[in-house]
C-alpha cells in the first residue's frame, strides 16, 4: 500500500481533524501517503484533492471542523453519472484505500461502493448524534453535550432575574443522545425527547413544581421530539439522502406552555453551536483511537469494515452494522432521566 485517500461526510463533528492526523500519522509510519478528498464526497466525485503530508496535520489536534471540508453530497443520488466519476477518481489518484470517516449516510455510501464497486474502502462513525449502531460513541457527542450543558448552565441566571422558564432546543435528529444526557448534566427540570411523543400534562406539572420550588424552570427539548405525531421542520426541502431540517420546537412549545403553565417562557435554538469550536479531551481522544485503528484496518486489507467503541475497546465490524438501525436513547438512561425531574 502506497497512497489512501480521506474523506469527511455529513454534518461536521469537533474532533474530525484529531482523527485525520492520527490516521495520516500512523499511515505516514508505514511508508504510506496520504491525500483528502475536499468536501465530502463532492471530492470524490469531482476529483478535487489535496495532499496531507505530516506537517499538514500538526497542530490540528485542538481545532473543530475539518480541514478537508464536509457536505452532504450522495454520489448514489445521480448513480449513472456520479458512481463511474467516482471509480476514475479512484485510477486517477491512484489510492490504494479510501478512508471514509461520516455518520450513516456518508458510511452507507461507503459500504455500497465497496459491496458494489469492489473499492477498498474502511469507515470511521461520525456525528454529534450518537445515533450510529455500531458503536457505543461517536467522537463529537460529548463535546456538542457539553456546549449544550454550559449553555443552560448560563441560561439559569437570566431564567431565575426574570422568573422564567426557558426552554432549550438541541440537535440529534431522531434521537434524544444530547438532549438526554444534556438534561442530566444541566438538571433540567424536564427534558423532551424524540424517543417518547410529547405529554403536555406532566410537563406543566414539573414546570410548576419548579416555580414553586425556585422561580424559574429550564426545560431541554430534542429537536426530533414530536407534538402529537408531528415533527417540526423548518422548511419542507430534504437533502441528498433524502432528511428533512427539523428545527422549531422550542418556540412552539414556549407558547403552549405559557398558556398551560402560566408562567412566562422563552426559547433558546442552540443550533450549531453544539458543533462549533475546539473538541474536549475525550472526544479528541476518541477520534485519535478511531483515526490511528482505522489506519491499521486499511494496511491490514480490512475493507468494508469500520472501526467502532464497544465498551472502552476499539473494535471493527461491518460498515453494514453502521447503517443498520437508528441508536436511540438507552430506555435505562430514559427512566433515570425523568427521575431528576421536577
Ligand atoms: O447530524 C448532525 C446534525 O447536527 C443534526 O443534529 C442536525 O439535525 C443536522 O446535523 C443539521 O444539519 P445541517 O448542518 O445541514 O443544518
Amino acid at each position: 500500500m502506497k497512497k489512501v485517500g480521506i474523506v469527511t461526510g455529513g454534518g461536521d463533528a469537533p474532533a474530525l481533524n484529531a482523527t485525520i492526523r492520527a490516521a495520516v500519522i500512523r499511515l505516514a509510519r508505514d511508508g504510506v501517503s496520504s491525500i483528502g478528498f475536499l468536501e465530502g464526497w463532492r471530492g470524490v466525485v469531482e476529483n478535487n484533492a489535496v495532499e496531507l503530508p505530516v506537517e499538514r496535520v500538526a497542530g490540528i489536534i485542538s481545532e473543530g471542523g475539518t480541514i478537508i471540508g464536509s457536505s452532504r453530497t450522495n454520489p448514489y443520488k445521480n448513480e449513472e453519472k456520479d458512481v463511474p466519476k467516482v471509480l476514475d477518481t479512484f485510477k486517477a489518484t491512484g489510492i490504494d484505500a479510501l478512508i471514509a470517516i461520516g455518520g450513516d449516510d456518508t458510511l452507507g455510501v461507503a459500504d455500497k461502493l465497496h459491496k458494489q464497486e469492489g473499492l477498498n474502502v474502511v469507515g470511521v462513525p461520525k456525528t454529534i448524534d450518537n445515533d450510529l449502531s455500531a458503536t457505543d460513541f461517536t467522537f463529537g457527542f460529548f463535546t456538542a453535550v457539553e456546549r449544550a450543558t454550559q449553555a443552560c448552565d448560563w441560561l439559569v441566571t437570566t431564567a431565575r432575574s426574570h422568573r422564567r422558564c426557558l426552554i432549550v432546543e438541541v440537535m440529534g435528529r431522531h434521537a434524544g443522545w444530547i438532549a438526554g444526557y444534556t438534561g442530566l448534566a444541566a438538571g433540567a427540570d424536564f427534558t423532551l425527547l424524540p424517543e417518547e411523543p410529547i405529554d403536555l400534562d406532566p410537563l406543566e406539572e414539573s414546570v410548576k413544581r419548579a416555580f414553586a420550588r425556585q422561580g424559574y424552570a429550564i426545560v431541554v427539548v430534542s429537536e426530533g421530539a414530536k407534538i402529537e405525531e408531528e415533527e417540526i421542520t423548518q422548511h419542507a426541502e430534504l437533502d441528498d439522502f433524502g432528511h428533512v431540517r427539523l428545527g422549531g420546537i422550542a418556540q412552539t412549545l414556549a407558547k403552549m406552555l405559557e398558556k398551560l403553565a402560566g408562567v412566562e417562557c422563552r426559547h433558546v435554538v442552540l443550533g450549531h453551536l453544539q458543533r462549533g469550536g475546539s473538541p474536549t479531551a475525550y472526544d479528541r481522544i476518541l477520534g485519535t483511537r478511531y483515526g490511528h485503528a482505522v489506519a491499521e484496518l486499511a494496511l491490514k486489507g480490512g475493507f468494508g469494515n469500520m472501526v467502532a467503541l464497544r465498551g472502552n475497546e476499539i473494535v471493527t465490524a461491518p460498515l453494514s452494522e453502521a447503517v443498520a438501525e437508528t441508536k436511540t436513547l438507552d430506555p435505562k438512561f430514559q427512566a433515570m432521566l425523568k427521575e431528576y425531574f421536577s
